[in-house]
């Protein structure tokens, strides 16, 4: 089984970075394949852009996509919504509309933030912007990791036993949910 991965933080010391690649572990160890799509070096959407040679790194995103069998999609909240970047990407991503890369692509989100919230309210967004894409979300409890900077060493590992545990469930029922969707 191959998943891809997408980061919804560009930033260098990101915690959702730091989930992403605890999840990317698990996901390994359990023996599928994950490899990580890049949203940072897309261009703003615009159809004018949109023509038979789609810009490079566009193109790049929507092969793996096109090729994996699961998307794992790992965010922070900005303004209680999606970040910017990500909302780009997938507005990328979702065309031609109702037939893109996206469609009937299973998907699992995870989120982490500095706040007790933990990114939820995105979480509820992306959900809605994924109805518009017809892609199907794992119909499961909400990962979410609150207070995302007591969570890791200096090594940018996920030492709260906690969180790991949770985060363990996660992949293990997204994975068996994906696999038979
Ligand atoms: C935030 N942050 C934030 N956190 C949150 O829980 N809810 C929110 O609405 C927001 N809004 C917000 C807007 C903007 C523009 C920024 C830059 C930040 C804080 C955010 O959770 C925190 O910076 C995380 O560390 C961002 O995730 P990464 O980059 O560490 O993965």
């Amino acid at each position: 089984m191959k998943l891809i991965g997408l980061c919804g933080s560009l930033r260098e010391d990101s915690y959702n970075q730091r989930l992403l690649e605890a999840a990317r572990q698990l996901i390994e160890a359990r023996g599928a394949t994950f490899g990580q799509g890049n949203i940072g070096a897309l261009p703003h959407y615009n159809s004018d852009l949109e023509t038979d040679e789609l810009p490079e790194a566009v193109e790049t995103l929507k092969q793996l996509l096109q090729d994996a069998d699961a998307l794992l999609i790992v965010s922070p909240e900005y303004n209680y919504s999606v970040p910017g970047p990500l909302k780009n990407a997938i507005d990328w991503l979702s065309r031609p509309a109702y037939r893109s890369v996206l469609a009937k692509l299973p998907t699992g989100i995870l989120s982490a933030s500095m706040s007790p919230i933990g990114g939820a309210r995105m979480q509820g967004h992306l959900k809605n912007i994924l109805a518009g894409t017809l892609t199907p979300v794992a119909p499961l409890p909400e990962f979410v990791l609150a207070t995302a900077q007591n969570a890791f060493d200096e090594a940018s590992a996920l030492t709260s036993e906690r969180a790991r545990k949770a985060l363990e469930t996660y992949v293990g029922n997204f994975l068996a949910w994906a696999s038979v969707d």
